[in-house]
């Protein structure tokens, strides 16, 4: 089911979303788009705020969305951002990932400016030491 097609569609899903971003602090907007189990797609943005510590990263509010649908089972996770290269997901959005899967693919892309550019990566790889309650 992830094979090249749907993945452009989850990267293009990131892009939208990431349209949507409030960042009028850093400038920097984030895009995130969740396919899950079922072959739906959850989008978040981030949301800053004037506190700055308020700010809610474009993954968490996806993840949000995942769970306010009832779907749980993420398999793989497309992040849009700006920049010179692709961001990966802070620590936080990591922790937040890794409570519902321990493994998934995570594209992501930076629309540079000068064309986009892209890393494939998974959450093992960028997650592997998962802090979990016994
Ligand atoms: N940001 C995200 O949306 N996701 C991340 O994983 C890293 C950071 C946002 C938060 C803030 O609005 C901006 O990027 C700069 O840190």
């Amino acid at each position: 089911m992830i094979d090249d097609v749907f993945i452009d569609q989850l990267v293009a899903e990131a892009r939208k979303a990431r349209a949507s971003a409030y960042a009028p602090y850093s400038d920097y907007r984030v895009g995130a788009a969740i396919a899950t189990e079922d072959g739906r797609i959850f989008i978040g943005c981030n949301v800053e705020n004037a506190s700055f510590g308020a700010t809610i990263c474009a993954e968490r509010m996806a993840i949000g969305a995942m769970i306010v649908a009832g779907a749980s089972k993420p398999i793989a996770v497309a992040i849009v951002t700006g920049g010179s290269r692709p961001g990966p997901p802070c620590g936080m959005c990591r922790q937040v990932l890794v409570e519902f899967t321990r493994d998934m693919p995570i594209i992501l892309v930076a629309e540079t400016g000068k064309g986009d550019s892209r890393r494939d990566t998974t959450l093992a790889e960028v997650m592997p030491d998962v802090f979990e309650l016994e």
